[in-house]
């Protein structure tokens, strides 16, 4: 468990690449062992969350082989063609892998028990038992929502007409991936439009699923039991690691980055309007499409930003983001005020509270409700000289290994290890590009 310090050494320069989206390096390794045939994948993601959700398909019977940095291929099982795993499945930190997985076994006839770190182990898993009960798995769960939970998947599936009542991708995303092997039509209704890469990649595979409005709610409807067609995919650079980016180039003075090749989905791209409507000075540049995902690079510089209190972006498309925007609102011009953000406290650690934990013990002051944070901008540099408890969370140790470039005393990040989980390079990057960063016991 080696901590991190992070103090200020030098403005931000040059151009970088951010690794492979998770959302899609996820959902590229378990739909292409669905296909007929042999899939290949291009700049996939090797972080552990995404290496977790490669060793539960080949536990299922999938076969999965890393060719080179990020090159993988994938000789798919077809759709049904999963089987059970001998043991346990570790999930490690990955909510999605877990959550998506659990939809995947919820319509093929086998069972499956699944575990996790402590941080997964505390995560309600509720919102995916509930509608995949009704497709006909059965799920016995710690204390009926946590890890370890055993899934029986049903040989005899129904399809749903289901409306979640939270916005979710992930729950979105179980409830198509169990369609997959059910007969008939299964419909999500979606009152909050989130992340839409499994739509995409399933049309990109041959699938029979259309989007459409009624009443106010985006509906997904997928025709069950297709023949995948092989994936060819080259993942695009993930926005919610250059969100740490983003927000280190806007603060640092005299910064001036440029991010190639970063996915730009409509459904994730709140952060660069966050950052606009604080200031920041961000331009997308040289738009594109890469394997189906909108594509661009983006070039940032430094700017003295101010602070929000009445946010136009949905929270859904940057609902990770969030921890990196309050170290943004923590060094802006006036007291910034974040609402309806619930969901953060489910996520790898309780954001609301360990973000107001991290940035109170550097010097700032922070004001939490049951769904908001107010954080009283310093108009620069922060106090800083605290160290922060990251309870597992990769995003909680990038968040302050940022905030620590613009803080008067160095910030201590009790445990850098969770970086791993989703951005291996993380601290070599942002070194390389000028960041004071290093690695302690
Ligand atoms: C994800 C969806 C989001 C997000 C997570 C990845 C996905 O979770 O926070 O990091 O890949 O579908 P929710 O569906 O819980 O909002």
């Amino acid at each position: 468990m080696p901590s991190l310090i992070s103090h200020y050494h030098h403005a931000l320069t040059g151009s970088c690449r951010v690794p492979g989206d998770k959302s899609i390096s996820h959902r590229s390794l378990m739909l292409a062992a669905l296909a007929v045939g042999k899939s290949h994948i291009t700049g996939l993601l090797e972080g552990e969350d995404v290496l977790a959700t490669a060793d539960a398909m080949r536990a299922m019977g999938a076969v999965i082989e890393r060719l080179s940095d990020g090159e993988w291929q994938v000789h798919g099982v077809g759709v049904g063609g999963l089987m059970s795993p001998d043991n346990i499945i570790d999930m490690g930190n990955s909510g999605t892998s877990t959550r998506l997985l659990m939809g995947l076994v919820a319509s093929h006839d086998i069972t499956v028990t699944m575990t996790g770190d402590a941080s997964l182990r505390g995560r309600p898993m509720g919102r995916v038992i509930e509608p995949l009960s009704l497709v006909g798995a059965d799920f016995t769960a710690h204390n009926a929502t946590y890890l370890p939970i055993t899934v029986t998947g049903t040989s005899t599936p129904l399809p749903l007409d289901f409306t979640p009542q939270i916005a979710s991708a992930q729950v979105k995303s179980a409830i198509l991936l169990a369609a997959l092997n059910t007969p008939g039509v299964t419909r999500v209704r979606e009152k909050i439009a989130t992340r839409d890469h499994t739509e995409r990649m399933l049309t990109s595979m041959g699938a029979d699923i259309t989007t459409t409005q009624e009443d106010g709610c985006r509906i997904v409807s997928l025709v069950g039991q297709p023949d995948l067609k092989p994936l060819h995919l080259e993942v695009p650079g993930d926005i919610s690691s250059a969100a740490f980016l983003l927000v280190a180039a806007s603060i640092i003075p005299g910064s001036d980055v440029i991010i190639e090749n970063v996915g730009l989905n409509p459904l994730r791209t709140g952060i660069i309007g966050a950052l606009k409507e604080m200031g920041a000075r961000i331009e997308v540049i040289n738009q594109r499409e890469l394997g189906g995902e909108p594509v661009c690079d983006i070039h940032v510089t430094s700017v003295r930003l101010t602070c929000v209190t009445n946010l136009t972006v949905e929270p859904s498309t940057m609902i990770d983001e969030f921890p990196i925007l309050f170290c943004a609102a923590a060094v802006a011009e006036g007291t910034s005020k974040f609402t309806g953000l619930e969901e953060l406290r489910v996520k790898e650690s309780d954001r609301l509270a360990v973000m107001a934990a991290g940035l109170k013990e550097n010097g700032v002051q922070v004001t939490e409700s049951k769904d908001s944070i107010e954080i009283v901008g310093c108009g620069g540099k922060i106090p800083g000289g605290g160290t922060v408890a990251t309870k597992l969370d990769h995003r909680i140790a990038m968040s302050f290994a940022v905030l620590g470039q613009m803080a008067e005393t160095a910030i201590t990040i009790d445990d850098a290890a969770p970086i791993q989980t989703s951005f291996p390079v993380f601290i070599d990057l942002l070194t390389s590009l000028g960041a004071g960063l290093k690695l302690g016991k």
